[in-house]
């Protein structure tokens, strides 16, 4: 894969979206011609929040088309997997996941099945699917979304099978439809893509340049979700710290904007790139008060050479910096981070600053992930002497050093009242919820709880779950 060169943004234009209009009324006939019943589709999202948030728009397109979704694969005329290429685990599970298909497909002969997301951007993965899986009708990388209802339409109407995995300048479409998981907590991509090129990761060849939504935009859809009723919402972005780069209006204006709309709300954001990370964002976060006072900040290692070969921008010591003033401006802070273990070259020494460094940061909660080698990004052709067996016994031991971690943090929790968002009712027959910090607490209460506010004592920590008790 060669490092795509610096590209413009390009918004989707109102023509062209009232063209995908079109296309999915089409498909909406073809659809109400070919069946009595309605068309069932089946939707699963793999990878991260911001791919959530595109799984989001296709149900919504889906709809509109005339697809009712469903839960159940095997009723399904429409399955659609959305990809993640971030670690080979990730890969290996989906082709697993779509050989499985094939005995679908033999069962119901007008089932359409449709790959798209991170993993189809990629050449070689497009390639695999379109020699090895003859079955898979429609295959479209990130920057086509807008695109599923003509490429449905021409799949309909010509039997053939439909490929748009082109490398195009990054877009970003506003307006599209949308079928939201949640009712009360919401996600809001504020921008799209990755300049970082982070020697490990795939995001930039597949998510394309970094690209920032409008303010307005932004700020009219929140506006529109707290109206709805939302009460959690998480802009999203692989960097938000760098939002609005190059203008005059930063990531932290943006910020106290929202907290200035009227209503009982909270807003997080990931992911926080430490390079980008400022004293004023942290004191952004420390005065707002709907900013949840949670922070995912990704460290990755604690080891000066790694992170350069990592080519992340920051040192460990900057990075403890970060925290250290974080937490004197909010001394309730809750922070989660995501860390690499096994970098290539990297030695049990480099990897024990890792472990110091989770030591003092103090975590909620951490992302502890095997380095994993992807196709074309620059530590794929590093040296990687450590095996796989020596790693995983590295990652035990970064878990028991967070466990403590973790646990001295939510200890502190003990005896205090958090307002928990109330999310569901458990198989214990607790509600569970989220404090702003996005810890988890259960604790007994009646389901009409679910999707609002409620003072929560805390009365036990086991780590990674609280027990508590309604206020
Ligand atoms: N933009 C975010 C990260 C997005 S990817 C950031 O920079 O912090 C989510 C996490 O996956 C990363 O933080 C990293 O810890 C992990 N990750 C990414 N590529 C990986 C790889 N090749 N092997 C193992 N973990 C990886
Ligand atoms: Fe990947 Fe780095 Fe971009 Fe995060 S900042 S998405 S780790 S390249
Ligand atoms: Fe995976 Fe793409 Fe997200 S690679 S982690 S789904 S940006």
């Amino acid at each position: 894969m060669s490092q795509p060169s610096v590209n413009s943004t390009r918004i989707v234009s109102e023509n062209e979206l009232a063209k995908q209009n079109e296309f999915a009324g089409l498909v909406s006939e073809f659809l109400s011609a070919d069946s009595h019943n309605k068309s069932k589709a089946f939707v699963h999202t793999y990878g991260c929040q911001g791919n959530v948030a595109d799984g989001e728009r296709i149900k919504g397109m889906l709809i509109e088309m005339g697809y009712i979704l469903t839960d159940d694969i095997n009723e399904a005329d429409l399955v659609l997997f959305n990809t993640c290429a971030i670690r080979e685990h990730a890969e290996d599970r989906l082709y697993g996941n779509v050989g499985a298909l094939k005995n679908l497909k033999k069962a119901n002969s007008n089932l359409r099945i449709v790959l798209c997301g991170c993993m189809m951007q990629q050449k070689h993965a497009a390639e695999k699917i379109k020699k090895s899986y003859p079955f898979v009708d429609i295959v479209f990388g990130t920057h086509a979304l807008y695109r599923l209802p003509e490429m449905i339409y021409k799949n309909y109407s010509t039997g053939k099978r439909v490929f748009d995995v082109s490398d195009e300048t990054g877009v970003i479409a506003e307006d599209l439809p949308i079928h939201r998981d949640s009712s009360f907590k919401a996600w809001l991509p504020i921008m799209y893509g990755c300049n970082n090129f982070c020697s490990y990761c795939v995001v930039p060849y597949v998510r394309g340049r970094e690209r920032s939504r409008k303010p307005q935009d932004i700020i009219e859809e929140a506006k529109c979700l707290i109206k709805q009723g939302y009460k959690d919402i998480t802009l999203l972005g692989q960097n938000v710290n760098s939002f609005g780069k190059g203008t005059d209006y930063n990531f932290s204006r943006l910020l106290r904007e929202l907290n200035d709309i009227n209503g009982d709300f909270r807003i997080r954001f990931m992911t926080s790139h430490p390079k980008d990370c400022t004293f004023e964002l942290l004191d952004t976060i420390a005065q707002c008060d709907k900013l949840a006072k949670h922070l995912h900040l990704p460290f990755q290692s604690g080891n000066n050479r790694v992170l350069k070969e990592m080519n992340r921008g920051y040192t460990r010591e900057k990075y403890l910096e970060l925290l250290n003033y974080a937490y004197s401006v909010m001394p309730d802070l809750s922070v989660t981070a995501d860390v690499i273990v096994g970098f290539p070259g990297e030695t049990y020494e480099e990897f024990l600053d890792t472990v110091s460094l989770v030591e003092k940061a103090e975590f909620t909660s951490m992302y502890t992930f095997i380095f994993s080698s992807r196709q074309g990004t620059k530590a794929a052709s590093m040296p990687d002497p450590v095996s796989r067996e020596e790693k995983g016994k590295w990652f035990d031991e970064l878990l028991k050093a967070q466990e403590k971690s973790a646990d001295k943090r939510t200890s502190l929790m003990v005896g205090k009242t958090y307002r928990v968002l109330c999310e569901e009712v458990n198989k214990k027959g607790l509600i569970e919820g989220r404090t702003e910090g996005n810890v988890i607490i259960e604790f007994p209460g009646s389901e009409e709880l679910v999707g609002s506010f409620a003072n929560v004592k805390v009365t036990e920590s086991l780590i990674w779950i609280l027990k508590g008790e309604l206020q």
